[in-house]
C-alpha cells in the first residue's frame, strides 16, 4: 500500500493539502474517531532488565558530576521517496533505556537525588485524533498500537515526557554543564550548541560522552551474555539451515544462502545484525562482499560472515568457511589449518588482564609463519611483522577481532587505553577472526592460491578462569566442519517456521 491512498502527515491541519491527499468529508472524520474500545493491557509490567538500565544510567551520570547529559536515539530514515528504512535504535539510547522505538531522547540530570533521568517522546495519539488512522509514520492503524507516555514509563521504570517539551529543556541548559551524543538526531544536535574546540587535539567534551558510553559498555552483565548467547544460537541454526539445503553438485546463487540465513534471523531475532557476507569462490578474498550476486562452485569454497541481531538488539558475527563438495581439497585445507592454528592461538590467549593487542599479534605470528611456508612471504617472518614493513597484511588484510555486543564493531568510540591499547577483563565478549586472502589478481603469489579466501570467526567471553567460546555449536576443525556438511545434509533441508 502506499500512501498515495490515504494522507502522511502527522499534523491534521496539512491532511488534504497535496494533490493526492483525499479530501474526507466531515461526517466520515467524525465516524472515524469514535467507536473505538479499550486496548488490552493486561501484559503491561516492568521489565525486568529495568533494573539493569537503572543501574547503567547511574553509573554514566557518576562519571559525570553536575552536569546533563542529552542522548538521543535517532529517527526513521527515509529509504528512497515516502518509505523508510526499519528503524532500528540508537545502540547507547537502547542499552541505557531498553526503548527500542524512534525519535526519543533521554536527558541525565544531576538532579537532587544522585541523578534525574527523563525520556522525552513522541506521545500516543489518542482515537479520537486524525493522526490514528490518517498518519501512514505514525498512525495506529498503519503501524500498530503505541504505548503511551505513562505506558512507557510502567514498562521502562523511567520517568517520560513530551517531546514537544525537549526543546525549551534544552534551551536551559548551561553549555559547559551539558554534553550531548550527537550524530543521531539533527534536531537535538541543532538545539545544543556545539562547543567550539580550539585545540583540534583535546578531546571534546561531546566526544568524551561517546567515548565513556563505549567504555561502560565493554563489559556485559550476564543478562547481556544471555543476549549474546541467544543471537549466537540462533545463527548456528542459521547456518544449519544453510548446510542442509547446499547442494554439493551444482551452483545455487550466494543470495539463496543469504536469504536463508535472513528468514532464520527474521522469524527467531530482530533480522541479521550486519548484511550477510556470503563470498563464493575468489568472491571470499573481498571482506565486506555482501553483493551476493555470484554462484557456489563445486570445489571451490564458500565464505560465510553472517549473525543474527536478537530482539534485544544484541547481534552475533561469525563467519564459516566451508567447501561445497562437503571435502576441503588438500591446498584448501592446508590454508584452512594455518587459519585455525591462527585462530585457535587467537583464543586461547584470551583471558583477563591480557593485552588486548597480544591477541592481534599472537594471531598474526601465526598467520605470517603459515605464510612464510606456503612460500608466499618474499622476506623473513621477523621482517615482515616488523612495524615498519607489515608486509605480510597483503593477504591478512584486517584485525584479528573485535568487541562484540549490542552493535557487531562495539565500543567503537572507547578510547585507546581502554580498548585497543587495553588489557581484557571478565565480561568483556569479542570476536577472534584471523584469514587469509589471495586475490585472483595478485601476482605474488602461486595461482594455485589465487582466488582462496578464508576467515573463522568466533565469539569468545572472557571468563575468570579464561574463556568461554559463545558459538562453538558450530564446528571449526576441517574434519569436524566435513563430519558436520555430512550430518547436516542428510538431515536434508527445512524451512525455519514449518518444521
Ligand atoms: N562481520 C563483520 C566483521 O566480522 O567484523
Ligand atoms: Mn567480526
Ligand atoms: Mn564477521
Amino acid at each position: 500500500m502506499s500512501e498515495t491512498q490515504a494522507t502522511t502527515p502527522a499534523d491534521d491541519s496539512k491532511a488534504g493539502e497535496r494533490s493526492h491527499d483525499p479530501t474526507y468529508p466531515p461526517k466520515f472524520l467524525e465516524f472515524m474517531r469514535t467507536g473505538w474500545g479499550a486496548s488490552d493491557l493486561s501484559d503491561l509490567m516492568v521489565l525486568p532488565q529495568a533494573v539493569r538500565h537503572e543501574k547503567r544510567r547511574r553509573a554514566l551520570s557518576q562519571a559525570f558530576p553536575g552536569e546533563t547529559l542529552v542522548i538521543p536515539t535517532g529517527r526513521e530514515k527515509v529509504r528512497a521517496n515516502d518509505t523508510f528504512y526499519r528503524f532500528r535504535a540508537g545502540s547507547d539510547y537502547a542499552w541505557l533505556t531498553g526503548d527500542y522505538d524512534p525519535e526519543g531522547v533521554l536527558v541525565i540530570s544531576p538532579g537532587t537525588g544522585d541523578h534525574d533521568a527523563v525520556l522525552f517522546r513522541r506521545p500516543r495519539k489518542s482515537t479520537d485524533s486524525d493522526e490514528f488512522f490518517r498518519s501512514a509514520q505514525y498512525g495506529e492503524l498503519w503501524v500498530g498500537r503505541k504505548h503511551s507516555l505513562d505506558e512507557t514509563s510502567t514498562r521502562l521504570g523511567i520517568e517520560c515526557r513530551d517531546i514537544e517539551d525537549l526543546d525549551s529543556v534544552l534551551s536551559q541548559l548551561i553549555s559547559d554543564k551539558t554534553r550531548v551524543l550527537r550524530g543521531y538526531d539533527a534536531s537535538v544536535d541543532a538545539s545544543v550548541p556545539a562547543e567550539r574546540v580550539t585545540d583540534a587535539t583535546e578531546p571534546s567534551r561531546d566526544r568524551e560522552l561517546a567515548a565513556v558510553l563505549s567504555e561502560l559498555r565493554l563489559v556485559k552483565d550476564d543478562w547481556e551474555v544471555a543476549q549474546l548467547q541467544e543471537a549466537i544460537d540462533i545463527t548456528v541454526r542459521g547456518f544449519e539451515d544453510v548446510a542442509r539445503m547446499l547442494p554439493t553438485d551444482r551452483a545455487i546463487s550466494e543470495r539463496v544462502i543469504e536469504g536463508v540465513f535472513g528468514h532464520r534471523s527474521r522469524l527467531e531475532g530482530n533480522g541479521i545484525g550486519y548484511d550477510s557476507i556470503v563470498g563464493a569462490g575468489s568472491h571470499a578474498t573481498t571482506l565486506h562482499w555482501i553483493t551476493n550476486d555470484g554462484r557456489t562452485t563445486p570445489g571451490e569454497l564458500i565464505l560465510m560472515d553472517m549473525g543474527t541481531e536478537n530482539n534485544h538488539l544484541y547481534t552475533a558475527d561469525v563467519t564459516r568457511t566451508i567447501p561445497v563438495t562437503g571435502r576441503f581439497t588438500p591446498l584448501q585445507r592446508q590454508v584452512y589449518d594455518i587459519v585455525l592454528a591462527s585462530q585457535q592461538a587467537g583464543m586461547d590467549a584470551v583471558k583477563p588482564g591480557v593485552e588486548y593487542k597480544h591477541i592481534h599479534e599472537t594471531c598474526m605470528r601465526v598467520l605470517a609463519e603459515g605464510l612464510s611456508d606456503l612460500g608466499v612471504l618474499p622476506v623473513g617472518v621477523d621482517e615482515a611483522m616488523a612495524e615498519d614493513s607489515l608486509v605480510y597484511r597483503r593477504w591478512t588484510l584486517h584485525g584479528f577481532g573485535h568487541m562484540l555486543g549490542i552493535d557487531v564493531h562495539d565500543c567503537a568510540a572507547a578510547r585507546k587505553e581502554h580498548y585497543w591499547k587495553g588489557t581484557l577483563a571478565e565480561g568483556h565478549v569479542l570476536t577472534v577472526e584471523p584469514g587469509l586472502y589471495f586475490q585472483e589478481h595478485d601476482e605474488l603469489v602461486p595461482e594455485e592460491l589465487r582466488g582462496i579466501g578464508i576467515r573463522i570467526e568466533d565469539d569468545v567471553l572472557v571468563t575468570a578462569e579464561g574463556r568461554q567460546n559463545l558459538s562453538d555449536g558450530l564446528p571449526r576443525a576441517a574434519d569436524d566442519v566435513e563430519e558436520w556438511l555430512a550430518r547436516q545434509r542428510e538431515a536434508g533441508p527445512r524451512i525455519a517456521g514449518l518444521d
